[in-house]
């Protein structure tokens, strides 16, 4: 159980870490959490800050979650007792636990970002397949209404149908982990989905097919 624990705490606080953060030095030390949406991710640095941090800032946020549960999991070859977790499962609790903190980071208060770029990086491991239709869904929600957070939470729901369409069981590792992750979005999109519903939701214009 500890050995369990501290690679789950060693994803977390690689999920900690936190792109748009770390990366202050470029853009004269401002804090994002302060402008646009408040989000400390890839897409409120965008809008606030241009493409090249952005981008920047996405690489790190996505390749911490190809990196939590591609690498971390190694530490339990280390100890005898570790090496008999389910590795399956252990991967999907680094999942978990580097989007937590990504969204809750030690290292920045608790406060970060709304774990979508993390969650790819872990996907892109643990369920590579499932990315094709998740990021078609994104980009055709993205380009028909300009809503970056409908476009990801709609994204998300993606993960766990496609898990049950091919036939997962419902006890299995990547429903649950789809599922609990589909949960996380829209939790960390609930100011999106408010200001959805007042119609205050800002759109990225840019982004969209046919413009008003
Ligand atoms: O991944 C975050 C995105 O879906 C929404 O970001 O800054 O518009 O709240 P934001």
């Amino acid at each position: 159980m500890l050995e369990l624990g501290l690679i789950v705490l060693a994803a977390y606080l690689v999920g900690s870490v936190m792109g748009g953060l770390i990366l202050r030095p470029l853009i004269g030390g401002a804090d994002i959490r302060r402008e646009g949406s408040g989000n400390a991710g890839a897409t409120n640095a965008l809008r606030t800050r241009g493409k090249g941090f952005a981008a920047a800032v996405a690489v790190i946020d996505v390749l911490k979650g190809v990196a939590a549960v591609a690498l971390i999991p190694q530490l339990s070859l280390l100890t005898e007792t570790a090496q008999a977790l389910d590795p399956e499962w252990l991967m999907a609790l680094c999942g978990v636990a580097v989007v937590f903190g990504h969204v809750w980071p030690l290292w920045h208060g608790f406060r970060g970002g709304k774990g979508a770029a993390t969650l790819v990086g872990v996907m892109i491991v643990i369920a590579p397949m499932a990315l094709l239709p998740i990021l078609a869904v994104w980009l055709l929600v993205l380009v028909f209404s300009g809503y970056v957070g409908l476009a990801t939470v709609l994204a998300a729901a993606v993960g766990p149908v496609y898990m049950l369409a091919i036939g997962e069981p419902l006890t299995g590792m990547l429903v649950t982990f789809t599922g609990v992750m589909f949960i996380t979005i829209v939790y960390t999109h609930r100011s999106n989905l408010k200001r959805l519903a007042r119609g205050e939701e800002a759109r990225f214009e840019k982004a969209m097919l046919f413009r008003r």
